[in-house]
């Protein structure tokens, strides 16, 4: 569209006045119909020439940013003080920005927006910046009324397995203390001693499991205050497979890591991340009792990081499989059924994913995704298509020498 006009307009000279009308008719045509595009937009869009003058604004962008002009300096437009400086650094460093949130307060209500901040770049020169906001305020409110439910779900579980583990220890107690009540009864010293030390033996045993059952619930509902720090996931699967490597190699298990060696860090709380591999670990080597092969596995593709850790196990029953992440479902007469509930809260808490595959008799599969943090990437190439193909695909993002 821009080359047609550009190239009538080298022609100008030769259109008649009545042509010269109707190219301007049609120009003009043209931007009230983008004009009218960009004004039905949700997304608030302002648009700055290479010195940061606003060229355009949208209606979003007034509703969304407070602005003292639409146009003139960005810096002087734009009110809040907070969103200037963050402009300021962003723009005056030749930053690219995607999604960074920003609250501001509006007539006395806090909003949260979200925004982007791209550079136009034509015939490999940087022309301006296109600035998109967006407000993310409902969005969240939604998500958080989410995470709510969903965590008092889980704790209806919770709170229902608890009841279940602890009748039995209770029933048993019980009947303990009926039959003591019942020795006592009878008092004859030598029948007292013999029933009362096997009796008090039990109680105690009892306890103790009552014990730890409220320990292992308490661990499982208190908030994880997770300590981040940049860390190698790599090293952490070293580490954890280096603990359990005498037990492996007893019970005649390969281990084969097949790591990626340009993972990048990522931000995790050591200790849980350790923890969460580990049970993991343990389950597929409680799974291989006869020897067999474990292999742990990364991979990183562009956002997010993956680990596999997978055995050639016992496997898992379609009809268990759903059930392994609950807390208490065990199939292991000394298990605990709170590892993978564990495993499952740890990665959650890292806002990454855990999925599970299996076969019966073939193994099993666990993969965890962890997302490697969005940076402010440094503003590479935004380039625009060749004059000819102007109109049909206005920017074309291309990175080059990559996003560092
Ligand atoms: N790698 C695996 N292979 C086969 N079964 C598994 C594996 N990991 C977990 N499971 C099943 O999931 C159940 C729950 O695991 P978990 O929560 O760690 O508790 P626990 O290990 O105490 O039983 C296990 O009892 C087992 O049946
Ligand atoms: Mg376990």
């Amino acid at each position: 569209m821009g080359e047609f006009y550009r190239r009538a307009l080298k022609k100008i000279d030769k259109l008649t006045l009545h042509q010269s009308h109707e190219l301007l008719f049609s120009a003009s045509g043209e931007i009230s119909r983008l004009e009218t595009v960009l004004d039905s937009l949700h997304m608030g869009i302002l648009v700055c020439d290479e010195k940061h003058n606003l060229v355009m604004v949208n209606k979003s962008a007034r509703r969304l940013l407070p602005l003292n002009y639409t146009e003139g300096e960005l810096w002087q437009a734009v009110r809040d003080e907070r969103i200037v400086d963050f402009l300021k650094h962003t723009l005056l460093n030749s930053h690219r920005v995607t999604d960074r949130e920003m609250e501001i307060v509006q007539q006395g209500c806090s909003r949260l927006l979200s925004i982007n901040v791209v550079p136009l770049v034509h015939a490999r020169k940087i022309t301006g910046s296109l600035i998109c906001i967006e407000d993310i305020t409902e969005k969240r409110k939604g998500e958080s009324r989410l995470r709510r439910a969903e965590s008092l779900a889980s704790l209806t579980t919770l709170a229902a397995g608890v009841a279940h583990e602890i009748k039995n220890p209770l029933g048993s107690i019980s009947i303990h203390l009926q039959l003591l009540q019942k020795a006592l009864a009878k008092n004859t010293a030598s029948s007292l001693e013999k029933s009362t030390d096997r009796y008090f033996t039990v109680l105690k045993e009892e306890v103790d499991r009552l014990n730890r059952i409220v320990v292992d619930f308490l661990f499982a509902v208190r908030p994880m205050n997770l300590d981040l720090r940049k860390g190698d996931i790599n090293e952490l699967i070293l580490q954890m497979v280096e603990l359990v490597r005498v037990e492996t190699d007893q019970s005649s298990i390969r281990c084969l890591l097949e790591l990626d060696d340009k993972l990048p860090k990522i931000l995790l709380d050591e200790r849980y991340m350790k923890q969460a591999l580990l049970n993991l670990i343990k389950n597929a080597q409680a799974a291989m009792p006869d020897g067999g092969l474990l292999t742990v596995a990364t991979s990183h593709v562009e956002n997010e990081i993956r680990i596999s850790i997978c055995d050639t196990g016992t496997g898992i029953s379609a009809e268990n499989i759903s059930k392994i992440f609950e807390p208490y479902f065990t199939t292991k007469e000394t298990g605990t059924g709170l590892g993978l509930t564990q495993v499952f809260k740890i990665i959650r808490e890292h806002h990454g994913e855990i999925a599970v595959d299996s076969a019966p008799g073939e193994g099993t599969d666990f993969q965890i995704t962890l997302p490697i943090p969005q940076k402010e990437t440094r503003m590479i190439a935004y380039l625009t298509p060749s004059p000819q193909s102007e109109g049909s695909r206005p920017y074309n993002a291309v990175s080059e020498g990559g996003s560092k």
